[in-house]
């Protein structure tokens, strides 16, 4: 069974490519990549040219494939969901049979997040497209909280826009091993659906006490007006694209699309997946 990876030289892609290679031939694993010198530290697997803005390089790169994890994009808004249109068309006109598909947890039909929006149109896609699917439904990775805390991580003064909104943050390590195990697998997973989180969801407030009890910081979160942290993000100088997806992103947060806690992935893992608390100290 050939399978092939998109994203392959990113943080998910390369922690999925990674454990793949332990249970499959390396051989018959095709990374789809920018940029193959990214992937000279993983030797034995394919590695072949794709870009998500050149449809004719993804159909050569998927020729004789028969699953594609399709890695979602790391562009904002209409350019995101046309780079993810043109990975399905090309899986379709080079005969792939199973897209497993990265999307956003506990997907609504009209969700807040701008990624999810993207994620709605995408699995339609591959729905629509006959092909045999699995969407990982993935909650918020714990890897971008420092992110969201950064100067917090000395002075413990977390200001964000999120209310009191939960997230069922989870461990991208996690989700790669995962994802890993359902691409082996050479049955099943077919045509399902999982919500990939963390054991629990925690709101910023949380996060500010496992500042403290984890560093021992004099934590605290202020929940700042939507407007301010605008200002924050374009005097970052973020394309407006980039500011509006983030700013869904802590709206999403604060309406509750982050919070479900569903226990597929441990399921998939077959341990408890990594917890919060232990990431945290190790920050
Ligand atoms: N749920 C969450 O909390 C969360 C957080 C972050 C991201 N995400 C989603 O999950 C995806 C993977 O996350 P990650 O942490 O692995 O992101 P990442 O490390 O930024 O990796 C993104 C990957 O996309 C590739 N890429 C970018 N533009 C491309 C293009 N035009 N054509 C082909 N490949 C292109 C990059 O290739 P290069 O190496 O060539 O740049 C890289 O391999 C993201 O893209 C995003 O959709 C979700």
């Amino acid at each position: 069974m050939t399978i092939a990876i998109t994203g392959a030289s990113g943080q998910l892609g390369k922690a999925t490519t990674g454990f793949l290679m332990q249970q499959v031939n390396p051989g018959n694993i095709i990374a789809v990549v920018r940029d193959p010198e990214k992937m000279k530290d993983l030797s034995g697997i394919q590695v072949r040219p794709g870009d998500y803005d050149d449809p004719a390089s993804l159909q050569a790169a998927f020729e004789g494939v028969e699953k594609l994890l399709h890695i979602s994009s790391a562009s904002y808004g209409a350019h995101a969901t046309q780079q993810e249109r043109n990975v399905v068309d090309a899986a379709k006109a080079a005969g792939v049979k199973h897209i497993v598909y990265i999307s956003s947890v506990k997907l609504g039909e009209q969700p807040i997040f701008h990624g999810a929006q993207t994620n709605v149109q995408t699995e339609k896609a591959i729905r629509d497209n006959g092909f045999a699917y699995t969407f990982f439904r993935d909650s918020m990775y714990m890897e971008t909280i420092p992110l969201f805390l950064g100067s917090a991580l000395e002075n413990g003064q977390i200001y964000h826009p999120a209310g009191n909104g939960r997230v069922s943050f989870v461990a991208r390590t996690d989700i790669a091993e995962a994802l890993a195990n359902v691409l082996a697998a050479p049955k099943g997973h077919v045509n399902t659906v999982y919500d990939i989180t963390g054991s629990n969801a925690y709101s910023f407030h949380d996060i500010a006490t496992l500042l403290q009890t984890t560093k021992g910081l004099p934590a605290t979160y202020t929940d700042i007006p939507a407007d301010a942290f605008r200002e924050e993000l374009v005097k970052l100088e973020m394309p407006p694209v980039a500011v509006d997806f983030y700013l869904s992103m802590a709206d999403s947060v604060k309406e509750g699309e982050f919070e479900h806690v569903d226990g597929a992935l441990e399921h998939l893992l077959g341990r408890k997946p990594v917890r919060l608390e232990d990431y945290m100290r190790s920050l």
